[in-house]
């Protein structure tokens, strides 16, 4: 049995699959509209979410199969002080495969351990996020036809976000990928990724403050949002959430095909002025989640089509 706790739990060869498996999907929708006949998803999600619960219910529907879980934790047993092991055991005997956020780092780890079916990590706390991470790659390999040989430019709250995290971890494995890290000095990405991911393998990165003087460097922009949830001071959050704003006037020095990336959601840091710019590819982003998504849940359930 096999879950997806972190990115580096499938290997590059899995990736490459899961994104042909998701594209194949988008071509011939058809020929997976039962391919989950029989089997059910819960998703169990004790921390806020749209577009991660939804893709992954909408995935299992369009897969032919079931869902059931709960989107609010205050609904749960939890909120009686039931631990994530017993409730993802109970979960266990009504489901075939669980989804599951907490704000907890490492609390999908702790589920997987108990579960006797295959646990996915929807986003644990400001850790982890690898079904954002397909999503993402799925994206880039569609915008640019390979996931090899270009610069990517993080901006906003490295620190908190999640999906930053696992990115890097993805895509150090892929070739000639250099990493620039835009952030403000309270919102660097963490000592621990430079040191586990970028160090040990020497690969090319810089930290900057400034996303217009990075700007014509990049062959993707990947804004994200200040995580108001993380922080443990509201003046901080006040202070940092609109350090970055991408408006039309800030593109004006992008290269021609940059892209636009985002997990969403956003706040203030990308202008709505921004959506209609064929860079934006953040809407995109959401469309290919469901796929991507679909194609996770068969290859955990073990289902050939
Ligand atoms: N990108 C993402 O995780 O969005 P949600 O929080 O809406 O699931």
């Amino acid at each position: 049995m096999r879950h997806l706790i972190d990115i580096t739990d499938l290997s590059v060869q899995e990736i490459d699959e899961l994104i042909a498996t998701a594209e194949d999907i988008m071509e011939h929708p058809d020929k997976y509209a039962e391919a989950c006949h029989g089997k059910k998803l819960a998703t169990l999600f004790f921390e806020p979410s749209t577009r991660t619960r939804l893709s992954f219910e909408a995935a299992m529907l369009d897969l032919g199969g079931k869902t059931l879980g709960f989107s609010d934790a205050a609904t749960s047993s939890a909120s009686k002080g039931e631990t994530v092991g017993d409730t993802v055991q109970v979960i266990s005997c009504y489901a075939d495969i669980i989804a599951m956020r907490h704000p907890k780092e490492g609390a999908p780890y702790a589920a997987a351990q108990v579960a006797r079916v295959p646990v996915i990590n929807a986003g644990d706390g400001g850790h982890n996020h690898p079904t954002q991470t397909l999503t993402d790659l799925l994206t880039i390999h569609r915008e640019r036809g390979s996931l090899e040989n270009f610069t990517i430019g993080f901006c906003g709250d490295l620190k908190f976000g999640r999906t930053v995290h696992s990115l890097v971890s993805a895509l150090s494995r892929y070739q000639g990928i250099r990493f620039v890290f835009i952030s403000p000095p309270e919102l660097r990405i963490p000592d621990y990724v430079k040191e586990n991911t970028l160090d040990p393998l020497g690969l090319p990165y810089e930290e900057v403050e400034s996303m217009e003087e990075s700007m014509p460097q990049l062959d993707i922009l990947y804004m994200t949002r200040v995580q108001k949830e993380r922080f443990f001071n509201e003046a901080d959050y006040l202070r940092l959430r609109d350090t970055y704003i991408l408006d039309p006037a800030k593109l004006q020095t992008a290269k021609p095909e940059m892209r636009i990336l985002h997990p969403l959601p956003r706040v203030n840091e990308i202008t709505v002025s921004v959506d209609k710019d064929p860079r934006a590819c953040y809407f995109k982003q959401v469309a290919n989640g469901k796929f991507v998504r679909m194609a996770l849940i068969l290859k955990l359930l073990e289902v050939r089509v």
